[in-house]
């Protein structure tokens, strides 16, 4: 299976998210490709229904670390499951960097999602400084084994590596080159079989457009593609999840 995930950020509003998920209804998913998308939480239900009977998933792209209860703002992951996501995105680099999550929160949030039967993609990515400083896979470890140390694995497992230097916007936008994500990835297989022994698919993300992705999913090690901006316009999207 190939996974073609695309990550909408905070770039659409509501009208934007709807009209993007009906161009996409249409769009063709080869067999062996998962597509999924992951609106804002406000639109995350409608794009849903919309998308419903297509060959293209809903996500999230956060979720609270509690089921319910008295946390103003939060949705857990039992209502977004509840909601029609398939997915969730945890520890995005924006929620590490931006809103300060820490390892602690991530490992918190894939209880949650395991807990709820709803599929967590863990994101995991070191940042420039740590590269310059040579702390490339002492960051990547760390993170990996805050999460996934004794994980009770009741619901599926994805990991993003996404390196923050590479992702557009927040980060530096410098796309990493397809043989250092095979490296990286050939990595982090081994690092996380120290963890489970089910073969846990690894996607990567940062830069990803339709001139580049093809060159990533030929890497043996990658499992397919967490897409950011590149994902908020159904053409290049669709040319993405058709170049699988
Ligand atoms: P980008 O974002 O494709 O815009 O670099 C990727 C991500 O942050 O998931």
């Amino acid at each position: 299976m190939t996974y073609i995930f695309g990550n909408w950020k905070m770039y659409l509003t509501l009208e934007e998210s709807l009209s993007l998920a009906q161009s996409l209804a249409d769009m063709s998913v080869p067999d062996g490709v998962q597509a999924c998308v992951f609106p804002s939480m406000i639109a995350m239900h409608s794009v849903q229904e919309s998308l419903a009977g297509s060959g293209c998933g809903v996500g999230v792209q956060h979720v609270a670390w509690t089921p319910r209860g008295a946390y103003t703002g939060e949705i857990s992951a039992f209502i977004a499951k509840e909601a029609g996501s398939a997915y969730a995105l945890v520890g995005h680099s924006e929620r590490r960097h931006i809103f300060g999550e820490t390892n602690d929160d991530v490992r918190k949030k894939l209880e949650a999602c395991m807990e709820s039967g709803l599929a967590a993609v863990l994101c995991i990515g070191e940042t420039h400084e740590d590269k310059a400083q040579d702390k490339r896979t002492y960051r990547l470890k760390k993170q990996l084994m805050k999460a996934l140390h004794g994980l009770s694995q009741d619901a599926p497992l994805l990991i993003a590596y996404e390196p923050v230097w590479a992702i557009s916007g927040s980060g530096g936008g410098e796309a990493c080159l397809p043989a250092d994500v095979q490296d990286i990835h050939g990595w982090i297989r081994t690092e996380v079989a120290q963890y489970t022994d089910k073969d846990i698919p690894i996607l990567y993300g940062g830069s990803v457009n339709q001139g580049n992705a093809a060159s990533y999913i030929a890497c043996d090690d990658v499992s397919g593609l967490l897409v950011g901006s590149a994902s908020t316009h159904a053409d290049s999207f669709a040319k993405i999840v058709a170049s699988t």
